[in-house]
C-alpha cells in the first residue's frame, strides 16, 4: 500500500497568501529554513495506478500537477483518482471538489454530518449535479461493526471509520454543538501484510476508544495544526485557540507528544500542521524536540509503503 502526502498544510497553507506572520514572512524573506506546504491531502493506492483520494483540498489542482500517478493516461480525458473520502466539511478539506468537476461523476463517501453541511451550507453536492451527474455519494456508517468499506478499484485496501472529536467548519450549525461524523479519522489497512495506518488530520482529543487503535497501528499520521493552544494569540493573527478549532497542540501536560511517547509500534508523523506552528521552521528548538521524540513532520511529496 503506497501513501503519498499531496499537502501538509492546515487552512491557508504555507506561507498563507495574507500573512505576516514569523514563519510567512520568514519563508518569504528567504530567511528561514522551511518548506512550502499545500493544504492537506493525502492519497492511498494499491496499484500505484487507482488512488483513494483523501480530502479535497483548494490546493488539489497544484497538487495534481505535483503528482504524476495521479494522471494514468488512460483515455483522452483520465484520472488516478478512483474514490474520494472525506474526514469533515472543513473548506480546506472539501472546495477542491469544485475543481474537480471536469471529472464528475466521482465516487464519494462521507458521514451523514458531513453529508448535511456540504447539501446547505455549502451546499457543493447539489452545485456538482450539473456536471455529468456530480457526486456519487456512500455513506460512511460510524456505528461500530458497521463502519467498514472498500473502493472497488482500489483492492487489498480497507478502511475504518473512527468518529471523533475535532471541529465543524464555522459555517456549520455544529460548530459550537458537536455531532458524532462531523469529524472522523480512519484506519486504512492493507488486507495484503495487515499494516494499517491512522489518518486524523483533525484530532481534538484523544478519547479512550481511539487508544487500542492508534497503540496498535503501525503509522499514525495525525493533527499537527498547533504547538501550542494559544500559538495564533501569541502570534497575533486571531483569537482562535485549539479547543475551538477542534485540533489537539503538541505541547503541554496533556499535549499531542505526551501522548505519543506513551505508543511504542507505530512511525508518528504529524500533518495539518499551521503556518504559525514554530515546528515548520527546520532548525527550530521545537523541530528539534520532535526529533527526539522521534515524532516526523509530513511535507508535500511524502511517500511511503505499509
Ligand atoms: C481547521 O482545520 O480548523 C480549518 O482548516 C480552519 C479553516 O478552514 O480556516
Ligand atoms: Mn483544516
Ligand atoms: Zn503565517
Amino acid at each position: 500500500m503506497k501513501i503519498h502526502v499531496l499537502g501538509s498544510a492546515a487552512g491557508g497553507g504555507f506561507p498563507q497568501w495574507n500573512c505576516n506572520c514569523a514563519n510567512c514572512k520568514g519563508y518569504r524573506d528567504g530567511t528561514l529554513n522551511a518548506k512550502a506546504r499545500t493544504q492537506s491531502s493525502i492519497a492511498i493506492s494499491d496499484d500505484g495506478i487507482d488512488w483513494i483520494l483523501f480530502n479535497t483540498s483548494p490546493d488539489i489542482l497544484t497538487q495534481l500537477a505535483n503528482f504524476k500517478a495521479m494522471q494514468p493516461a488512460r483515455a483522452i480525458r483520465d484520472t488516478g483518482i478512483a474514490g474520494i473520502v472525506l474526514m469533515d466539511s472543513q473548506i480546506d478539506h472539501t472546495t477542491g471538489l469544485l475543481m474537480l468537476r471536469e471529472g464528475c461523476p466521482h465516487e464519494l463517501w462521507c458521514t451523514d454530518m458531513v453529508y448535511q453541511d456540504l447539501t446547505t451550507g455549502f451546499p457543493v453536492f447539489n452545485m456538482l449535479k450539473h456536471w455529468n451527474g456530480g457526486l456519487n455519494r456512500h455513506t460512511i456508517n460510524i456505528e461500530d461493526g458497521k463502519n467498514s468499506f472498500e473502493v472497488s478499484k482500489v483492492p487489498n485496501v480497507r478502511m475504518t471509520a473512527i468518529p471523533l472529536l475535532s471541529s465543524a467548519p464555522p459555517y456549520s450549525p455544529h460548530r459550537g454543538n458537536p455531532h458524532p461524523g462531523d469529524n472522523i479519522g480512519i484506519l486504512v489497512e492493507n488486507l495484503r501484510n495487515n499494516k494499517t495506518l491512522f489518518y486524523a488530520p483533525g484530532l481534538g482529543k484523544i478519547e479512550d476508544h481511539l487508544k487500542p487503535i492508534m497503540e496498535n497501528a503501525d503509522c499514525l499520521l495525525v493533527d499537527g495544526t498547533l504547538w501550542q493552544e494559544d500559538e495564533m494569540i501569541i502570534a497575533g493573527v486571531g483569537d482562535k485557540l485549539g479547543v475551538t478549532m477542534g485540533h489537539l497542540p503538541q505541547f503541554g501536560e496533556n499535549g499531542m507528544l505526551n501522548y505519543l511517547d506513551t505508543l511504542n509500534k507505530p512511525r508518528k508523523i504529524l500533518i495539518h500542521i499551521n503556518n504559525t506552528n514554530p515546528i515548520l521552521d527546520e532548525d527550530s528548538h521545537q523541530r528539534q524536540i520532535l526529533k527526539e521524540h522521534n515524532v516526523e513532520v509530513a511535507f508535500d511529496g511524502l511517500e511511503f509503503e505499509l
